[in-house]
């Protein structure tokens, strides 16, 4: 059933894709932001949410929904969409969470999707475990069998064209969450939401869910839609897309209203410390922090809800333009300046940098060099690869300074930290046409050296020569020994 996803745009990982709801009959563009909805409280009505922040996709509990005696029932005879008001896609969750936190719940898979199909949800969930990121191996392995049979028992009930995630577990192990992965994408399920993140978003541990989603990702393949099951703030959803990313569910917007959090693309402020908005939406635009804080009868609450939702919504914008404009990693950059975790986010996404290579596009807006993180961008990686595939002339000066107009090598080609090395003919070619500072910095002269280093290792035959201008011994230590060096700032 796989044909329901279509991606249309790339950058590093991330993608612009059309998720086909067949029992909504909708198709919802991802990356996508589900706001949670709590059946028993419509913090926004959920029309509203459709029509004023652009959702076209919620979630909401089904387990709640059965076991609410006030509900249930007018659920079941009206159908969720009725009841909710709302005429997008509709995505249930099953109770996993509940049984997550207090250990046991009262229904099977089986049970539970029969129960979504009969209120007419449009993305099902069968009753996964989501192990906590630091139980013990044992347990993981225990609980991702457990997981696999409920799948296993979501494939086998009658779901007409209702489509059903397929959660992938495995706590902190790396090699738990691939297998889990390669296991959920061989099943009929359509949607695979990676899961029990939660305690890790919670403490901002985004290493460890960059760690998880790639690892995920490595066993899933890269043609499904992937859920970050739990994860909606504004300030990670860039990294959580350009790490794979396609569907996100915020519950935060509402519960961090509910004690007085604010919260922005750079992090979480609280409305008692605040003196002014950074922000143009239509609650900050009409009011000020000291009005907010002085509404009653849980307006306040509503309204930093809105704003919170409103932040959210924005930045998936922002994401969507930076994957069409091939600028992801440089908004991934300043989000993470927002919070020391966010830059760890950042570093383990870079350790991923090979992986993220293969769905980045060959060409788009110039590349800018703005922080050392981005010497380890896979632009750079692709270039360095490319130089290990060069043909050198056999005597070459590599200088960062225009070529002398008389001189004896046999050809003279620019090196551009962090790329490093490039023949005349590439220079108009992406990503050689970036921007970069005149300032550098030790990161983007290592990766430069490295690049002269694998067009050395290409070419053994081929005598190297290279102008730098005041490398530091980190990168000059990079360079194989028989290519001669010359420092440009010393000749003047
Ligand atoms: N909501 C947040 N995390 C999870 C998870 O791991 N599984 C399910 N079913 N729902 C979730
Ligand atoms: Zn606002």
């Amino acid at each position: 059933m796989r044909d329901h996803f279509e991606i249309r745009d790339h950058d590093a990982a991330g993608r612009i894709g059309r998720l086909e709801v067949p029992r909504a009959d909708v198709t919802v563009e991802t990356p996508a932001l589900l706001p949670v909805v709590n059946p028993n409280v419509l913090t926004i009505e959920p029309e509203r949410l459709r029509e004023e922040f652009g959702a076209e996709m919620l979630i909401t509990n089904s387990y709640i929904i059965r076991s609410t005696d006030r509900i249930r029932d007018r659920v079941v005879d009206e159908g969720l969409h009725e009841f909710l008001g709302f005429d997008g896609a509709i995505m249930t969750d099953s109770g996993s969470f509940q049984l997550a936190e207090y250990g046991d719940i009262d229904v099977t898979t089986a049970e539970i999707i029969e129960f979504q199909r009969r209120i007419g949800s449009d993305v099902a969930t069968p009753v996964d475990v989501p192990t906590p990121p630091d139980a013990d191996r044992e347990r993981a392995e225990r609980e991702l069998e457990t997981t696999k049979r409920a799948l296993a028992d979501a494939e086998d009930a009658d779901t007409g064209e209702m489509l059903v995630n397929a959660p992938v577990q495995g706590a902190t192990y790396a090699d738990l969450r691939e297998a889990a992965g390669r296991h959920a994408a061989a099943t009929d399920l359509d949607v695979f939401p990676v899961g029990a993140m939660v305690p890790l978003l919670n403490s901002y541990r985004y290493a460890e869910v960059v760690k998880a989603v790639r690892a995920a990702k490595r066993g899933l393949g890269p043609g499904v839609p992937v859920h970050l099951f739990g994860a909606g703030h504004p300030m990670m959803l860039a990294l959580a897309v350009a790490a794979g990313c396609d569907l996100f569910d915020s519950a935060a917007y509402a519960l961090m209203a509910r004690d007085g959090r604010y919260l922005t693309v750079s992090g979480t402020e609280h409305l008692e410390d605040l003196d002014y908005f950074p922000c143009s939406c239509p609650v900050c635009a009409h009011h000020a922090p000291a009005d907010l804080r002085g509404f009653g009868d849980g307006e306040t609450e509503r309204l930093l809800a809105e704003h919170n939702l409103h932040v959210t919504f924005e930045e998936l914008r922002r994401v969507k333009e930076a994957i069409r404009s091939g600028n992801l990693l440089d908004l991934v950059d300043r989000r993470a300046r927002g919070h020391p975790a966010m830059l760890d986010g950042y570093r383990a996404l870079l350790d991923h940098a090979e992986e993220l290579e293969r769905t980045d596009p060959g060409s788009k807006d110039a590349f800018f060099y703005t922080s050392h993180e981005a010497a380890r961008r896979p632009e750079v990686r692709r270039h360095r690869d490319r130089l290990g595939r060069l043909t050198a002339p056999d005597d070459l000066l590599l200088t960062e300074s225009k070529a002398p107009s008389d001189h004896a090598y046999d050809a003279v080609w620019r090196v551009t930290p962090p790329f490093g090395p490039y023949p005349p003919a590439l220079s108009e070619t992406y990503p050689l046409t970036a921007e970069v500072p005149e300032r550098t910095d030790d990161a983007a002269q290592v990766a430069a050296a490295a690049g002269v280093a694998a067009l050395a290792d290409a070419n053994p035959e081929t005598a190297l020569t290279l102008g730098h201008d005041a490398w530091c011994d980190a990168a000059l230590e990079r360079l194989p020994d028989r290519v001669e060096t010359e420092n440009l700032r010393t000749l003047g």
